[in-house]
């Protein structure tokens, strides 16, 4: 494998807009676009051009907007689909056309009715039809996760001769382990006949905590797109996080595979997607939470004072955030206290502090965090004490 870029094919504005209330209008869809093109994804799924007037508009819209991403319709394997998705991308300037069907048992007798040699020849006639409007179209294999492997190897192979260009692998229910998700890609590589004439591409759901585990695992097997969104958002329990893979792939070079992201927008596009579709960042969550770079116990802001690769793996400017913090709770010790002080304008001395540390704990005991204005006041008291006794 030569190529060891990874594409990131963003679907924040599709599988992300699925989520229930996070509803975007076309404005808020070609804002949030923009800083994505910007950030450096390859790949915008702008929505699902059939599903309603709006999503049309939408894709529409930006597919006019946007000038070096690839702009991306989702479809079911249906002709009609692909003729409206083909309409909605007539103005992008690299348009891809995402079509599929369920590839796993379950999906082919419940959802479909059907037989697997019936659904290789839908996958085949929808990709081909694609392929009359568009040069770049991308197949995905729904529930690939569950799909049996030989058969999920003979439709990789049968829609690559159709046409597709990149072929999608979704764990659509979260439900393989990496190491199954990495060899179920592996066994594609290395089974596929023509599998040189495509991509394969990971679209790995949370719904077991492992989307992005699942990626990199895609990914480190020989799959060079990773479908992902900005803060995981996604159906049910969500999607693979852009933030995470990205990061991953930065922080272990070794790993020789590197994305055309740059970083630095990291945090704001998180605060920008939080704030248009209203869905809180967890306080924990890697890379964009609140307390991604917050040090809070006592051992660890003592060793992040004194050095602070001890303790973050991620410079905070590289991801775009405000910067690291010393949260002043009752775990905190006397080195973040005295730290605090001396940004404050107090320079106490080390007896001082140890005087200063027992009434702090006090407060700290009282509340969840200890704020500057505690600070000043217990400064200020302890000054005017001092001063008292002329010491
Ligand atoms: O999770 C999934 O399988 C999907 C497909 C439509 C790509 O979102
Ligand atoms: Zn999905």
């Amino acid at each position: 494998m030569t190529n060891n870029k990874i594409y990131i094919f963003d679907t924040t504005l599709r599988d992300g807009e699925q989520v229930p209330g996070c509803k975007l209008n076309t404005a808020e869809k070609i804002e949030v676009a923009k800083v994505l093109e910007e950030m450096g994804v390859d790949v915008i799924e702008a929505g699902f051009p059939i599903s309603s007037p709006g999503d049309f508009e939408s894709v529409e819209a930006i597919s006019a907007h946007v000038k070096n991403a690839t702009v991306c319709g989702l479809t079911r394997a249906v002709e009609k689909d692909i003729e409206v998705a083909a309409a909605a991308l007539k103005k992008a300037k690299r348009p891809r056309i995402h079509t599929g069907i369920g590839s796993s048992d379950i999906h082919i007798k419940h959802k479909f009715n059907a037989t697997r040699e019936e659904i290789l020849e839908r996958a085949v006639k929808a990709t081909a039809y694609a392929r009359r409007f568009v040069d770049d179209v991308e197949f995905f294999a729904e529930d690939a996760g569950r799909a049996d492997i030989q058969f999920l190897a003979r439709l990789v192979e049968a829609v690559i001769k159709a046409g597709a260009t990149v072929v999608n692998i979704p764990d659509t229910t979260g439900y393989c382990l990496p190491n199954q998700y990495g060899d179920k890609i592996a066994y594609l590589v290395n089974n596929v006949p023509n599998i040189d004439k495509a991509i394969l591409s990971c679209h790995c759901h949370n719904d077991l905590g492992l989307a992005t585990a699942n990626s990199i695992a895609g990914a480190i097997a020989g799959a060079r797109q990773i479908e992902c969104t900005i803060n995981g958002i996604g159906e049910r329990a969500g999607n693979t996080s852009l933030e995470e893979v990205v990061m991953i792939l930065k922080q272990h070079e070794s790993l020789g595979l590197y994305t055309g992201i740059k970083t630095e927008y990291l945090n704001p596009i998180s605060q920008l997607v939080s704030d248009t579709m209203r869905v809180p960042v967890q306080p924990n969550k890697a890379i964009v939470g609140l307390n991604a770079f917050a040090h809070s116990s006592g051992i660890h802001q003592d060793g992040f004072l004194k050095h602070s690769e001890t303790y973050e793996i991620i410079r905070p400017e590289d991801v775009g955030a405000a910067g690291s913090k010393i949260v002043l709770t009752a775990r905190s010790g006397r080195s973040a206290l005295a730290h605090r002080f001396h940004k404050l304008g107090h320079l106490f001395n080390r007896n001082d502090v140890d005087v200063l540390y027992e009434r702090f704990l006090v407060v700290a005991d009282s509340k969840k965090e200890v704020e500057d204005h505690d600070l000043q006041s217990l400064a200020h008291q302890y000054v005017q004490e001092s001063a008292a006794v002329g010491v």
